[in-house]
């Protein structure tokens, strides 16, 4: 596993853009993984801002969803795919022909996810995937004691997921679905190269659990310390709990 400090999250940004350019010059219809959240947010900035310039061609690049809220319609301004679409794929000048994620609103979830895991596969395999983590260090919804090899399923998110996820919800936990569809960690590691970024204090402890502590499901991104090619990139504030 390979760990940069950065000063700041917009360097963290610039950075993993650029990795991404570099993997759409080599490869310009590459599957690249894609969370949500805040903190990928520089990351898609930089990128779109890269496409904008010509530094680079993305008129190919594929995208997949890594997890999704289950009862969201598709449609709903909060659905992970109309995030993505918002925050991804319009920047990058795609249309949702570039796009594969499980159906949240499937009326046979696990169906659902056999089939995401299936489509993944036939793709050819995400090439790069970005990664966020939790304050209590899941990747995806994979939340602690999520099976290290498991593969996308249905999971019920933590009161504390629930509430940090309540900002795009008005504030309001009552709209936050119960359940998510998420990549599991098994299907995660089968990505090419995982790209981590954390920022701010608030996941320092969840980084040092990451990057120093033993491989254990109670820290499911301490997970990609069993990946050939993991890069985890900290903004200071995220690596201050690192030795
Ligand atoms: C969302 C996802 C989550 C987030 C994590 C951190 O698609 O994969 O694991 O990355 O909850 O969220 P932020 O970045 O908002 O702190």
């Amino acid at each position: 596993m390979e760990v940069v400090i950065v000063p700041d999250a917009k360097a963290g940004g610039e950075l993993i853009a650029e990795a991404m350019a570099q993997l759409l010059r080599r490869k310009p219809d590459a599957l690249l993984g894609v969370a949500t959240g805040s903190t990928p947010l520089p990351i898609y900035e930089a990128l779109a801002a890269r496409v904008g310039s010509g530094a680079v061609d993305a008129s190919r690049a594929r995208v997949a969803q890594l997890d999704e809220y289950v009862g969201l319609p598709a449609d709903h301004p909060e659905s992970y795919r109309s995030v993505l679409r918002r925050e991804v794929l319009e920047p990058l000048g795609l249309d949702m022909a570039a796009f594969m994620g499980p159906d949240g609103a499937a009326p046979d979830v696990q169906a659902a996810c056999l089939a995401y895991d299936r489509a993944l596969a036939s793709a050819g395999g995400v090439d790069l995937q970005i990664l966020g983590i939790g304050t209590d260090g899941h990747i995806g919804f994979n939340e602690p004691c999520s099976s290290l090899a498991s593969r996308t399923r249905i999971k019920t998110l933590t009161e504390q997921t629930r509430v940090d996820n309540a900002r795009f919800f008005e504030g309001d936990i009552e709209q936050v679905p119960h359940h998510v569809i998420t990549q599991g960690i098994g299907t995660i590691l089968e990505a090419r190269h995982l790209v981590l970024l954390a920022t701010g204090e608030g996941k320092a402890d969840a980084v040092a659990a990451t990057v120093e502590g033993p491989v254990a499901a109670v820290c499911p991104a301490s997970a990609l310390q069993l990946h050939p090619h993991a890069t985890v990139v900290v903004d200071e504030a995220a690596a201050s709990e690192l030795k």
